[in-house]
């Protein structure tokens, strides 16, 4: 396949002209579905990204010149035009049934004694695989071709989404079913979103202001039902597929061994393009093995790049699983094995109102504390009144609350049933808890603000930001000092952190000469920090570490931005209306002057470090973004390579970014980027080596 590759390559790059039209778009043609089965499914690309969109390209030409030739397969068919007006209903070939639910080792025990006292075996071949946390989805093949994808539903039938299905990557949309003798096929799986994916997604929806999507479990399940499928194919939808549910042969063909077990079924799915869990599974003899397999596979959940709730064990051969049989709602030959829960319920006692930094107010709600795999919680954002209405939250509520893996801890209803009648209503505070001031919910928000720029609240978390390791890095003044000395009067604003009176801070308990001598040495330093840091720890709205650099480089005097347009600030890198609209209002605050001059005055750095890297350095201009897991540099050292060189870092994907370097588990980023002809995508190493002989752009 390589070398057909790089045969078409070569032709395409000498402008050869083609001798057999319908050879050369078979060979496009499977060249890219062989590269996107490596990229999407074995995760162990072949071809550069240079080069798979030059044959895209190529094959895109040849189809738009001749339509004719065009078939439902070719992988530019993926792509959708147009919203999807409706998700019609569709009946399922087999009820996608449920799982029976087993919690330890006796459910798994008494399950196998049932099922050999039927079979009369006394010992049963079993297949364990991974129990995947995303949404149900079932594909129909006709004669090699996908024909149809819908959601679970209820089971008997559900949504059509195949233009969605479509856009997932990793589902081939013709599969050589033939040559194994099968006409038809419903086979189901799972869609998720991976870890990384659903970070980076949840990290961008908090910088538009937006509450996080709750777990990649209802992200993937509100993926699949988007009208615009365009939007589904950005979302970085992955899929596993562990199931056939029905079949049929071509006349005359007889059943064949790949299809005579599940573990076989897995494999020739595996061989067959799909992303199926052969690999994670294990045949084993027995239900002892079975217990140590699932427990011994627990332990790896974690480090997993997706979510998993258990395993499921089904019973190996095809022909036990029919002895077997049914109930009405499982069948007998296959069962889950949950994890230990990540859910727990509790009761919702108060919910406080805290005042954030630029004023934002956070409902967070008190639970009664509960034990949630590993950790106790006491304490849950609500983010916004919305969510507290969306919810149907009430004080002294029952609430379900699950904290899944890495993401933070939330409420996932009221259980309104358990209501006796004490519950209270939660209002929402009109005026600012801490100063009083009367509250605003600007049009088209969801967040109520208090805009009082003096609010005690909000100075002392500007302060506690303006400390912090990515601001001005002032390590001895953690959160906690800056709230003790600001109770104590010893500090009142930012710039009171340089005036603070080290007699009176020596009477204090608990501090000793050796840490106010390093607190002031921190505090001394940080005068000389780059101007950047400074410009991100002033906690401007919308300001975050990436603009602030392109701000701190953008003039020789902070200052200097009193004088700035809003127009100027837009021709900025990265810069849109909503974050200069921020940044202008900033400097036309006659206190931020004033604090700023204050600042100057008590020896703070306010001019540009521009000089560090002048013009003309290897990298000059070029705009560079990593997105994934780098393996040998650290993320932020990467970032100060690139920047010392001349180079800018964006935050995110547009037509101004120049190299997008890649690491593990890339996610959204590279998909945004791949359809931007413009930006080159690298390889840690690609980067490695550029950084040290730079290539000219492009
Ligand atoms: S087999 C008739 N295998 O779990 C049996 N299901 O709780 C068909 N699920 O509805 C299902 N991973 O959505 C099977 N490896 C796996 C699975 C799996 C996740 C889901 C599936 C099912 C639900 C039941």
């Amino acid at each position: 396949m390589l070398q057909l590759a790089k045969d078409l390559l070569r032709k395409l790059q000498q402008k050869e002209t083609i001798q057999d039209l319908d050879e050369t778009l078979d060979g496009l043609r499977r060249v890219i579905i062989y590269s996107d089965w490596r990229y999407y499914v074995q995760s162990d690309p072949v071809l550069s990204d240079y080069e798979y969109d030059q044959l895209y390209a190529w094959l895109k030409e040849l189809e738009t010149a001749n339509p004719d030739k065009v078939s439902a397969d070719s992988p530019t068919q993926r792509v959708a035009q147009g919203l999807t007006k409706a998700f019609p209903t569709v009946q399922h070939l087999v009820p996608m049934l449920s799982l029976e639910n087993s919690y330890n080792a006796d459910d798994l025990d008494d399950w196998d004694r049932k099922a050999r006292e039927i079979s009369g075996l006394s010992e049963i071949e079993y297949c364990i695989e991974p129990k995947f946390d995303g949404a149900s989805i079932s594909l129909i093949y006709e004669n090699d071709r996908l024909l149809r994808g819908a959601t679970r539903g209820d089971g008997v039938s559900g949504e059509d989404i195949t233009t969605n299905i479509r856009q997932i990557r990793s589902i081939p949309l013709g599969a050589s079913f033939a040559a194994h003798g099968i006409q038809t096929i419903e086979i189901r799986g799972e869609v998720l979103i991976n870890k990384n994916t659903f970070k980076a997604y949840n990290e961008q929806r908090a910088a538009d202001n937006l509450p996080p999507l709750a777990n990649p479990r209802n992200a993937a399940s509100g993926s699949l039902r988007m009208v615009d499928p365009r939007e589904v194919a950005k979302r970085g939808l992955e899929a596993f597929l562990y199931h056939m549910s029905y079949h049929t042969m071509t006349d005359g063909k007889a059943e064949p061994e790949e299809i005579r077990t599940h573990s076989n079924t897995l494999e020739l799915l595996s061989t067959l393009g799909f992303r199926s869990p052969a690999k994670q599974m294990k045949v084993v003899k027995g239900i002892q093995a079975v217990i140590d397999y699932v427990l011994e596979f627990e332990k790896e959940r974690d480090s997993l790049p997706y979510e998993i709730d258990g395993m499921v064990i089904k019973v190996n051969d095809y022909a036990l699983q029919d002895r077997l049989g049914m109930t009405t709602h499982h069948p007998r030959w296959a069962m889950a094995y949950k994890f230990k829960a990540r859910q727990a319920t509790s009761r919702l006692i108060d919910v406080d109102f805290q005042v954030g930094r630029t004023g934002s107010i956070t409902p967070v709600a008190k639970i009664e504390p509960v034990h949630i795999g590993g950790v106790t919680v006491s304490s849950i954002s609500l983010f916004n009144e919305d969510v507290i209405r969306e919810k149907d939250l009430k004080k002294r509520d029952m609430v379900l609350v699950e904290r899944a893996g890495d993401v933070i801890p939330y409420i996932v209803k009221s259980l309104a049933d358990l209501r006796d009648g004490t519950e209270e209503e939660i209002r929402f505070p009109t005026e600012c808890p801490v100063c009083k001031e009367k509250l605003f919910k600007p049009e088209g928000e969801s967040v109520w603000r208090c805009i009082n720029l003096n609010c005690e609240a909000q100075v002392v978390e500007r302060m506690i930001h303006f400390v912090s390791k990515d601001a001005m890095d002032i390590r001895s003044l953690g959160e906690s000092n800056v709230r003790k000395f600001y109770s104590l009067g010893l500090m009142k604003d930012i710039p009171g952190i340089y005036k603070m009176d080290f007699g009176k801070l020596e009477q204090l308990e608990g501090f000793g000469k050796k840490s106010l001598t390093n607190l002031q040495s921190a505090i001394e330093q940080s005068k000389t920090q780059p101007l950047h840091r400074l410009v991100f720890g002033l906690g401007i709205r919308y300001v975050g570490e990436t603009t602030a650099k392109t701000l701190a480089n953008a003039v020789n005097h902070l200052l200097d931005f009193r004088d700035w347009t809003e127009e100027q600030l837009l021709a900025l890198e990265d810069i849109g209306p909503k974050v200069a609209g921020s940044i202008k209002q900033f400097f036309q605050t006659d206190d931020n002057i004033d604090m700023l001059k204050e600042l100057e005055t008590l020896g703070v750095n306010l001019k540009s470090t521009r000089a560090d890297h002048p013009a003309g350095g290897s990298l000059d201009g070029q705009t560079f973004l990593f997105t994934g897991t780098l393996n040998k540099l650290k993320r932020s050292d990467a970032e100060a390579m690139v920047e010392e060189q001349g180079g800018k870092i964006l935050s995110g994907v547009s037509s101004k970014l120049n190299f997008l370097i890649v690491g593990e588990d890339a996610g959204s980023k590279l998909e945004k980027a791949k359809k931007i002809n413009t930006i080159r995508i690298l390889s840690e190493d690609d980067f490695l080596n550029l950084i040290q002989s730079p290539a000219t752009p492009q």
